[in-house]
């Protein structure tokens, strides 16, 4: 979508009016440059309340030159980000292309720039098809939407301002989303290091390194060759750094990603049926260099680490099995009680590498559970951490940006659970089964959660795990229905690249 910003005078060939329930003419400016006719279908349809502007309802005014939807936003006073944002969402996927890529968008009486600028971010993260694959049917129109959206003068900074912020932030989303949308046989450990070299070439701000197969034996990161191993696409890990040169001195965030790119279990194998979408296992990794880019394209300048774990978890005679013990990067060993739970196992490297980078705090975003699913369904991710300051600000991140988190419990008995290993310092699976299995696997990771310092008396790095084997692709996935979530259509979400731009650069 490319978009713009103005006052109330260019037309498209598309008008869209956001009106607020319970006026019966329309505000000054929304018809500016209509003719005479058009002006009086908009009245008429006012005046004789077939259009109500209550929320979720819509009316199409079809005239010559100019399509005009009126659009229900519901009470004024009511209105919040998440409806706007919605609303946004649902028209621009009610929109046809055919009647005309230019659109005007007119903001009248009413609204705030916040609401303004939620509207257009739910009209751009809709915005999105992944069509790389296959053939595109002859109908389809594949020219990008011009959207300007207009409001009165005294919104012009702020509205320009946001405007640009929120589309090269969506930008990091759709990147996100095209990654986890991604065939495991396209997008494989090494081909997702590949295309974070690729995106850091002539950005002077950017690094990017990789530690392929070699590397990884020098450095003893047991978990991401372990997991690895049994695949011919090797594992390895990608570490991101924005700015580099800033923040001397000073704790920044570090982000950390599971990057499975395939999970069929490996030796303990998923039935076939449970099978399919674990192509979307490497979603965490998406959305850490989604975020990236986001945080780079909107000229953010103060320090940033990102860390993706990618492996292929694959049986084979080469593979990890049920029984092995490995040591990890951190020294700890773990001994395997299902090839399974193999998000833990990479993480377990990710976590401990980000203590090397003395962060202020350490994000990780896994597709680590199904019991999560169970717990809180597709809209909701789960959380834990280990400090309360860090997760209350993520928590107020994640609900302005709709995309909520819920807090989950961290307590010995969860910790007992993984570390009672009779072979090991920690086993990845728990000996209480089914019992709370996401907080068994938060607490493994917790485990890995280095010292300040890795100085064992000074207090833990503040940690948040996010679990977003929900939230990160829609139940609609498997065809191109729709979803619970107007956000998107099918596929992944992008989630939580929103939120963690908003938590870094929202200070
Ligand atoms: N990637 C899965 C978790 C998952 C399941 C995500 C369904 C999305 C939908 C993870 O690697 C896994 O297999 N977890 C196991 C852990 C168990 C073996 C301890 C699980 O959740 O069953
Ligand atoms: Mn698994
Ligand atoms: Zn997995």
């Amino acid at each position: 979508m490319k978009i713009s910003n103005g006052e109330f005078t260019e037309l498209g060939t598309q008008l869209v009016l956001p009106f607020f329930e319970g006026s019966d003419k329309p505000p000054n400016n929304s018809l500016s440059g209509l003719s005479r006719s058009q002006r009086g279908l908009v009245r008429d349809a006012l005046a004789s309340g077939s259009f109500d502007g209550k929320k979720g309802k819509r009316m199409t005014l079809w005239t010559p030159g100019c399509n005009i939807i009126l659009v229900g936003m519901g009470a004024k006073k009511s209105l919040g980000h998440k409806r706007s944002r919605n609303t946004g969402a649902r028209l621009i996927a009610s929109m046809s292309k055919k009647k005309g890529l230019d659109v005007t968008v007119r903001f009248t009486s009413g609204w705030s720039s916040k609401r303004m600028i939620d509207f257009a971010e739910g009209m751009m993260l809709r915005d999105y098809e992944f069509l790389s694959h296959q053939e595109i049917p002859e109908d389809h129109i594949g020219d990008h939407w011009r959207v300007e959206f207009q409001a009165s003068s005294r919104h012009r900074e702020s509205l320009s301002e946001g405007l640009s912020i929120t589309h090269s932030v969506v930008g990091g989303v759709h990147l996100a989303r095209d990654l986890g949308n991604e065939p495991a046989n396209v997008l494989y450990p090494m081909e997702y290091a590949r295309r974070a070299v690729e995106w850091s070439k002539g950005k002077a701000n950017v690094e990017v390194e990789i530690y392929d197969w070699d590397k990884l034996q020098e450095l003893g990161m047991g978990g991401l060759i372990n997991v690895g191993k049994g695949s011919e696409r090797k594992p390895c890990m990608v570490l991101f750094t924005l700015n580099p040169d800033s923040d001397e001195g000073i704790q920044r965030p570090c982000i950390v990603g599971k990057g499975i790119t395939f999970d069929t279990g490996g030796i303990s194998i998923k039935p076939t049926g449970g099978m399919w979408d674990m192509k979307y296992d490497m979603c965490g990794a998406a959305t850490v260099f989604g975020l990236m880019a986001a945080l780079q394209s909107t000229s953010y300048e103060r320090r940033v680490n990102g860390i993706a774990c990618l492996a292929e978890n694959m049986p084979g005679s080469g593979a990890y099995r049920p029984g092995d013990v490995f040591k990890t990067y951190s020294g700890k060993t773990i001994e395997v009680f299902s090839t399974d739970a193999e998000g833990r196992n990479v993480l377990s490297d990710g976590l401990w590498k980000a203590g090397e980078m003395d962060p202020e705090y350490i994000v990780d975003l896994a597709t680590l559970t199904g019991a999560v699913v169970t717990a809180l369904g597709n809209q909701i991710s789960g959380m834990w951490a280990n400090e309360e300051g860090i997760a209350e600000r993520l928590k107020a991140a994640s609900m302005r940006s709709g995309e909520p988190v819920w807090r989950m419990p961290l307590n010995a008995q969860f910790r007992k659970y993984m570390t009672d290993s009779a072979f090991a310092d920690i086993r990845n699976g728990s000996i209480g089964g089914r019992a709370g299995s996401s907080n068994t696997a938060a607490s493994f990771l917790e485990f890995f959660v280095p010292h300040r310092g890795f100085d064992e008396e000074a207090e833990k790095i503040p940690w948040v795990h996010l679990d977003i084997a929900g939230t990160a692709w829609g139940p609609g996935s498997k065809a191109r229905s729709e979803g619970a979530n107007p956000l998107f259509q099918y596929g992944t979400s992008g989630v939580h690249v929103r939120t963690l731009h908003r938590l870094i650069t929202e200070e």
